[in-house]
């Protein structure tokens, strides 16, 4: 019986994961045709640097998780950052959460869709997903976190650059401070916008820059965990093939000495 109702309960999870990587999938051409954006400015690679990316995974949890989910990674996988079970457990797990679940949000699409007039997606594949002839999908989120301004006309009193009349308010404003659209110099993909602050931030303008960086870096983790190990395998078995080359070499030459 036991096994029975664990069995059941994985594939239930299996078609989770499926649907949610499906509709990542289909968001990847509806995307591509509503490319038109901005200049997108270039996010730096953090991909190395594990403390870029635990401050990212620490933002994340901070400012996002209230209304995104980020479905595909569970809190264990933070382990790959470089932090301890506990260390994850303590800062950035939920009181009543365990380190095996998916990092989810506690908002119901319901709410979300009558607060905001529409449902924050789940992160988990947008970094892969807002890849477009323009930028990578980090270049389009670094843009994107750096890009809202005051926006009266709008329900939230913002607008964005990167995602025009976005339902999602300026959730990092405390940090970067307000600014406002002065001019959009261009078109099309290759207009470039000049803003004015208008209200100081927690952060210097570079400053800012580094955290959202940091907050990019991890959510482009969060797309594909697994790249960073891909890496160091591929350079792994190079190294392996290297040293199996000198040694068939030298059997080579020691097999072949007395044929002459
Ligand atoms: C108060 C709720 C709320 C919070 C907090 C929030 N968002 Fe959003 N976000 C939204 C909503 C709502 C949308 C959908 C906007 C739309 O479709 O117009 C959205 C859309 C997005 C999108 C666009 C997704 C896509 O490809 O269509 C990204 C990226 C995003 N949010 C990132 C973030 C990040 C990063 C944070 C944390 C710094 C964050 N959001 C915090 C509500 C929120």
């Amino acid at each position: 019986m036991q096994t029975c109702t664990g069995k059941g309960d994985l594939e239930m999870k299996t078609m989770r994961n499926l649907k949610t990587l499906l509709a990542g999938l289909l968001l990847v051409p509806a995307l591509a045709l509503a490319s038109g954006g901005p200049e997108l400015d270039r996010a730096p690679n953090v991909s190395g640097d594990k403390a870029a990316l635990q401050n990212g995974a620490k933002l994340f949890v901070n400012y996002c998780q209230g209304c995104h989910g980020l479905s595909a990674i569970r809190y264990n996988r933070l382990t790959d950052l470089g932090l301890s079970e506990k260390q994850i457990m303590e800062n950035l797990v939920f009181s009543d959460g365990k380190i095996g679940d998916q990092m989810t949000t506690a908002m119901s699409a319901a709410d979300a869709k009558k607060w905001f007039g529409a449902a924050p997606p789940d992160l988990s594949l947008v970094a892969r997903a807002r890849a477009s002839e323009e930028g990578s999908g980090a270049d389009w989120l670094y843009t994107y976190l750096r890009t809202f301004y005051r926006d009266e006309s709008r329900a939230t009193g913002w607008n964005n650059v990167a995602f025009d009349k976005v339902g999602m308010p300026h959730i990092l404003a405390g940090l970067q401070g307000v600014q406002e659209l002065v001019e959009m110099e261009g078109a099309d993909s290759h207009a470039k916008p000049t803003f004015k602050l208008v209200q100081q931030g927690q952060y210097a303008p570079a400053e800012y820059d580094k955290q959202v960086g940091d907050l990019v870096g991890f959510l482009t983790w969060a797309a594909e965990p697994q790249a960073a190990l891909r890496t160091q395998l591929g350079i792994a078995v190079l190294v392996f093939l290297g040293v199996l080359f000198v040694f068939a070499y030298l059997l080579k030459k020691d097999y072949w000495k007395d044929v002459h």
